[in-house]
């Protein structure tokens, strides 16, 4: 057999992207094992980033990009088949309870979430009359008025009638054993039917994905179970999800409610449990008390693909021909038309969003380099002393991962101030560094030394950082920051979409807006950018930038172009050791001591500029800090030696003759 595209499972996302690359002209086959086993069975079919209180920038973004689409993607859906997906934007209440206040099920603040998304806190009256009902220890709650849900049984099953109908060819009972890979492509896949052969392979298998290939995704179990709203009680008595503590409740317009669901992690285990139920049904009577006498329906369980990071594995795999759109976990339903969407334009456009950056499997890849590659990069000097050769090195070093990209130098550099074009070239290579900011307001405006940017570096080699320094606002820096993303796409890297974050009103000492810088980063992560910020070394504001989903943070060492080294010390420390994101030393640096000092401290990379640009020998600065951030991370890895009050002789004085 062989076919355009195979697609392996038939869950929510293996149909979804099969109906999408159907409808822009593929041949589509898709293998599905047996399709109650899916997730997308098993789920309540709520459409909630919001009341699911997702914190990862880009995660949310991806998710409110995919609950824009569905109202659209399920009328396209409804209009091929005739049937009903149940799509309903009924909004999501999230009651909280007396113990844990305002904070409590929804967890938010509640200024903060007022003003940055449609979300309303009611009190105890307002939401007493909204959802009257509620248990009586309910003191108010959150209203998300953008969530809904879809009858998810009844989407796959329209997803399946479209795909049908389209001419999507479909494969079930099948059973795949291996991906067969040879030379970096995928020929062919093993199944219970034998080889099937395409041209391009998608991997749609959620929780089983990694029977087939070394991806973190692991099942977690979910419990559920059923009621149905009794005849003696002719109206619908719930006409919107309430998402309580440890229970959601999700009533259909048939008279259905879904009652879900545990968490659990215990591989494959099936079955309802006692305890499984018992706890569904303990919450939510608590939440709604009259569910107490209503006649159970159903109970189900299902198993979530959740990977080590609960955010999805979306996009290229280490196979030229094969595709990745796995890992789901708590939002395959919702996310199903936003995968679809990057999935088709991946495959059959070849235009990578954006946005599909942070989901690369690579993520999970922190283990494949070594000190060897550190070093490699000095390549091109010769090391006249002959003592840093790596080979018999024995430490172990993961890569440097922005935004699921992968970089073996820790140093980056720029292209500022230098005197000449080869200066800057020379510079750049002996710096070994693979990333390197461009300035997108100097090369608009053609400054001296930012003309002719395109040839003067080999941009298939180096990845181009687009900065936003010279804007004074965030407004500015939104703004520079999309001609930045175009800049990066006429240089050829298409994916580019990274942004290093500068909103500097004041010229004098060049300080960032903490609060500028903030806003820009909350605007360009919800557009689909890796946003680098440059801050002050400020532990709170990296906090606060880590959390809206920025890629890294880049706090100063010292006023910009200063040359004054390390000034934040203490400020940085704290910051790395809060980070989950990597932490990049920016501006001030001077000297390769000071770099090496920053890496010490355990920071991941360095950006250094002036101090390579404006060194008597700017070539030989920039390899001394080559080695100098090499050093540093080296020295942090080995672990220093803890510093004493006094003196500790040398040679120990055990077993001297005295
Ligand atoms: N989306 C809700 C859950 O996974 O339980």
């Amino acid at each position: 057999m062989t076919s355009d595209i195979l697609i392996i499972g038939g869950g929510v996302i293996g149909l979804a992207c099969a109906v999408e690359l159907k409808l822009r002209g593929a041949g589509v086959t898709v293998l599905c094992r047996n399709f109650s086993d899916a997730a997308s069975h098993a789920a309540a079919g709520m459409l909630a980033p919001d009341a699911e209180k997702i914190s990862n920038g880009a995660m949310l973004s991806l998710c409110w990009r995919s609950r824009f689409l569905y109202p659209r993607w399920t009328r396209k859906l409804e209009d091929l088949t005739g049937l009903n997906t149940g799509y309903w934007p009924c909004g999501i209440l999230a009651p909280v309870y007396q113990e844990a206040g305002e904070q409590g099920a929804g967890g938010r603040s509640k200024d903060k979430d007022v003003s940055q998304s449609s979300t309303y806190w009611l009190d105890k009256a307002a939401i007493e009359q909204y959802q009257p009902g509620l248990g009586a220890d309910v003191i108010g709650g959150w209203w998300y008025p953008e969530d809904g849900q879809v009858d998810n049984r009844a989407l796959v099953k329209v997803l399946r009638t479209a795909a049908e109908s389209l001419g999507v060819e479909f494969k079930d009972g099948v059973t795949v054993d291996a991906i067969a890979q040879q030379q970096g492509k995928v020929i062919g896949v093993q199944t219970n039917l034998g080889l099937l052969h395409a041209s391009h392979y998608v991997l749609a298998a959620g929780a089983w994905a990694n029977q087939l290939l070394p991806l973190p995704v692991i099942p977690r179990k979910g419990q559920m179970l059923s009621l149905r709203v009794p005849e003696s009680v002719p109206e619908l008595p719930l006409t919107r999800v309430l998402y309580g503590e440890n229970i959601y409740i999700v009533p259909r317009r048939n008279r259905s409610i879904v009652l879900g669901a545990t968490s659990e992690d215990v591989g494959f285990t099936a079955d309802n449990t006692p305890d499984g139920i018992q706890s569904l049904l303990q919450a939510a009577i608590r939440l709604y008390p009259q569910l107490a006498n209503y006649p159970i329906q159903e109970m189900w369980w299902g198993f979530r693909p959740s990977t080590a990071d609960e955010l999805p594995i979306l996009g290229n795999s280490h196979c030229d021909n094969l595709t990745l759109a796995t890992g789901h976990f708590r939002n395959g339903i919702l996310l199903a038309p936003v995968t679809a969407e990057l999935i088709a334009d991946l495959i059959w456009e070849k235009k990578a969003d954006p946005l599909l950056a942070n989901f690369h499997y690579s993520r999970f890849q922190a283990q494949s380099s070594t000190t060897t590659s550190m070093l490699t990069h000095s390549a091109n000097f010769t090391n006249r002393h002959g003592n840093l050769q790596p080979t018999d090195l024995t430490i172990q070093d993961s890569s440097l991962i922005i935004a699921g990209k992968t970089f073996q130098s820790r140093l980056m550099t720029g292209t500022g101030k230098y005197r000449s074009i080869a200066e800057m070239q020379q510079s750049v290579a002996a710096s070994g560094c693979q990333i390197v900011t461009v300035a997108v307001r100097r090369v608009q405006t053609k400054a001296p030394g930012h003309e002719g940017l395109a040839e003067a570096l080999d941009w298939n080699k180096i990845w181009m950082l687009p900065n936003t320094a010279g804007c004074q606002t965030a407004e500015e820096a939104i703004r520079v920051a999309r001609l930045g993303r175009e800049m990066a796409k006429l240089l050829g890297q298409e994916d580019n979409n990274f942004v290093k974050l500068e909103v500097i009103p004041d010229a004098k000492y060049l300080l960032p807006d903490p609060i500028g810088t903030l806003q820009a980063a909350e605007q360009l992560v919800k557009e689909g950018f890796a946003v680098l910020p440059y801050i002050n070394a400020d532990p709170m504001l990296a906090k606060r930038l880590e959390e809206v989903g920025c890629a890294t943070v880049m706090p100063l060492a010292a006023p910009i172009g200063s040359g004054q080294g390390l000034k934040t010390t203490a400020n940085i420390q704290i910051i790395i050791e809060n980070a989950n994101i990597p932490v990049v030393v920016d501006a001030g640096i001077g000297a390769p001591s000071e770099a090496s000092e920053a890496m010490e401290l355990g920071a991941d990379a360095l950006l250094i500029n002036s101090a390579i640009a404006l060194a008597q020998n700017a070539p030989a600065m920039a390899y001394a800090m080559n080695l100098a951030a090499v050093a540093g991370r080296m020295a942090y890895l080995a672990g220093r030696m803890p510093m004493k009050n006094y003196a500790s002789a040398s040679s120990p004085l055990t077993g001297t003759i005295t």
